[in-house]
């Protein structure tokens, strides 16, 4: 038996359009899984889901910053047995600069429509009861801290925070909820932090990863660990991925 085995379980992937919601969405379903992703962009999503192994999968364009499209999405979905939440932006900012405008705009994608989304998921009764896991991507950040990455962060550890109080209010019902933490990874949010802030800036981040930057497989990997019952006495944890 394989304790990693993820055939049979459906599986709904925010972020699916890039990055690393991208890669968790194809390695579960090289691990088994029946997919739904979701993302913005319909022309990389359907890239993504060109990538899938297996069949029966799924695509559904939604802006998780809208209420009505989180609720049809809601609507369309059959119950899932997890949701791997990789929607994100980095948005980064000095202090002194931060307007309210920039906090909503970060807060909005990077904390409430994941909630939100759930919220939903629950009261529909979309998730499976004791056997469903949700993974919330978070960032390495909220322990380890970078210049102008405020927002960011916070809104991260609003996340993960959230995840917690979940995992103990849904334990009776055997769904679990967790966190994952990574360091830098190269995905095109990386390229364009780069890009629009300081490539020197990643650079020196880069260099004080012990283990250097991350692939998207190392953090899908751990992924479906979480999704697997391989985890299943695991919730309201925070794991850390690519050194400290
Ligand atoms: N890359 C890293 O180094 C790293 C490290 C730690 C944590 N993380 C976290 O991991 C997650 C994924 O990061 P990534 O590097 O894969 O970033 P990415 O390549 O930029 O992907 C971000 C994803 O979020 C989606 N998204 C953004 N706004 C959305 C909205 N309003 N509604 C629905 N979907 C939306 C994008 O969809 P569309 O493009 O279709 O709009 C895209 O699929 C993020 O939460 C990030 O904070 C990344």
């Amino acid at each position: 038996m394989n304790v990693f085995d993820l055939t049979g379980k459906k599986i709904l992937v925010t972020g699916a359009s890039s990055g690393l919601g991208r890669q968790c969405a194809i390695t579960a379903s090289q691990y088994g899984a029946t997919l739904v992703i979701t993302g913005r962009n319909q022309e990389r999503l359907l890239e993504t889901f060109g990538q899938l192994s297996g069949e029966g999968h799924r695509w559904l364009l939604a802006d998780l910053t809208r209420e009505t499209e989180i609720s049809q999405l809601v609507d369309l979905l059959e119950p899932v047995n997890g949701v791997v939440y990789s929607v994100g932006i980095s948005d980064l900012s000095p202090a002194r600069f931060i307007a309210a405008s920039d906090i909503s705009r970060t807060f909005d994608v990077s904390f409430k429509a994941s909630v939100l989304l759930t919220s939903n998921l629950l009261k529909r009764k979309k998730l499976v009861s004791n056997s469903c896991s949700l993974v919330f991507i978070s960032t390495i950040s909220t322990r380890y801290p970078f210049v102008g990455g405020a927002m960011y962060i916070s809104a991260k550890a609003a996340l993960e925070a959230y995840a917690r109080v979940l995992a103990l209010e849904m334990a009776s019902k055997g769904i679990r909820s967790n966190s994952i933490c990574p360091a830098f990874v190269k995905t095109p949010m990386l390229d364009s932090t780069a890009e629009n802030y300081s490539r020197e800036a990643v650079k020196k981040i880069e260099e004080r990863q012990p283990l250097g930057l991350g692939e998207p497989e190392d953090v899908a990997n751990a992924v479906v660990f979480f999704l697997s019952d391989a985890s299943r006495w695991i919730t309201a944890t925070n794991l850390i991925l690519g050194g400290g």
